[in-house]
């Protein structure tokens, strides 16, 4: 199968889980620990990612947040069933089904499907990315007075929270507004499509990221980590951005 028939494979299942969640009734919800929560639609949903991703593609790995699975394969797909689960689990409509594709250790596809506004956005490494079928590109503010930046808190673990809140008066007080939408797949993809000019958050799991991450930089955007030289695809701390505003957004959050 070619790349561009597994990012067609990533939307179809991405839509199908999307459509279940959408209509699923009540469902059981546990706690995972503090401040984090699983519900019964975050397995169903992997599971049936997961059954149409592997039926089509038997020789791929398989990495989902719920149930684990392979650490570097050649070919392997990377899930997030449901991104912003304390949102879905309240009503709230910004959720998303999050699948990336890697080959030989490179993230080479992208797909979030926030199934409440019924956007798909899908990129391929190399071919740009869209929303809907439509090409989507970050926005071109170049001054970080006039940005929007989208931002996580890092609330689930202490010593992060404290550091990111620690920030946080010299960012907003530097750009145009911040906003906490509850799912990182969407603020990478609310970046790429020029909605906002940034995404900043410590501490993510590479299933929050790495589809977003394709979406970005294929739609012209930069991803680097809080430190300086830091690798944010291994550390999970991002400051992503349309590209213009990011030295500017790496000085103030650097301190
Ligand atoms: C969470 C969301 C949230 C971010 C958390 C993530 P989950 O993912 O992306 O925006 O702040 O750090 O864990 O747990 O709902 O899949």
């Amino acid at each position: 199968m070619t790349i561009r028939e597994k990012a067609a494979l990533a939307e179809k299942a991405a839509r199908a889980a999307g459509d279940m969640l959408r209509h699923c009734g009540s469902f059981k919800v546990k706690r995972k620990s503090e401040n984090d929560f699983v519900t019964e639609m975050d397995f169903k949903s992997e599971s049936l990612i997961r059954d149409i991703l592997l039926g089509a593609c038997p020789e791929d790995q398989f990495f989902g947040e719920e149930t684990g699975g392979a650490a570097k394969a050649c070919g392997r797909w990377i899930v997030d069933p449901i991104d912003g689960t304390a949102n879905f689990m309240r009503g709230e409509t910004e959720y998303s089904i999050s699948i990336a594709y890697e080959h030989d250790g490179e993230l080479v596809i992208g797909c979030v499907f926030c199934p409440v506004f019924d956007e798909v956005f899908l990129a391929v490494r190399g071919e740009g990315a869209t929303c809907n079928g439509q090409p989507i590109h970050v926005s071109g503010t170049n001054n970080s007075r006039d940005a929007l930046v989208h931002m996580g808190f890092g609330h689930r673990n202490p010593a992060l929270l404290r550091r990111t809140l620690a920030v946080f008066p010299a960012l907003i007080s530097a750009v145009s507004d911040v906003r906490r939408s509850g799912s990182a797949a969407y603020d990478l993809c609310c970046v790429a499509s020029g909605r906002c000019e940034a995404f900043v958050e410590r501490g993510l799991s590479l299933y929050d990221y790495a589809a977003g991450y394709v979406i970005l930089t294929e739609a012209g955007g930069r991803m680097t980590g809080w430190e300086d030289g830091e690798d944010a695809i291994a550390t999970g701390n991002l400051i992503a951005s349309n590209g213009l505003v990011h030295g500017d957004l790496e000085r103030l959050l650097r301190g």
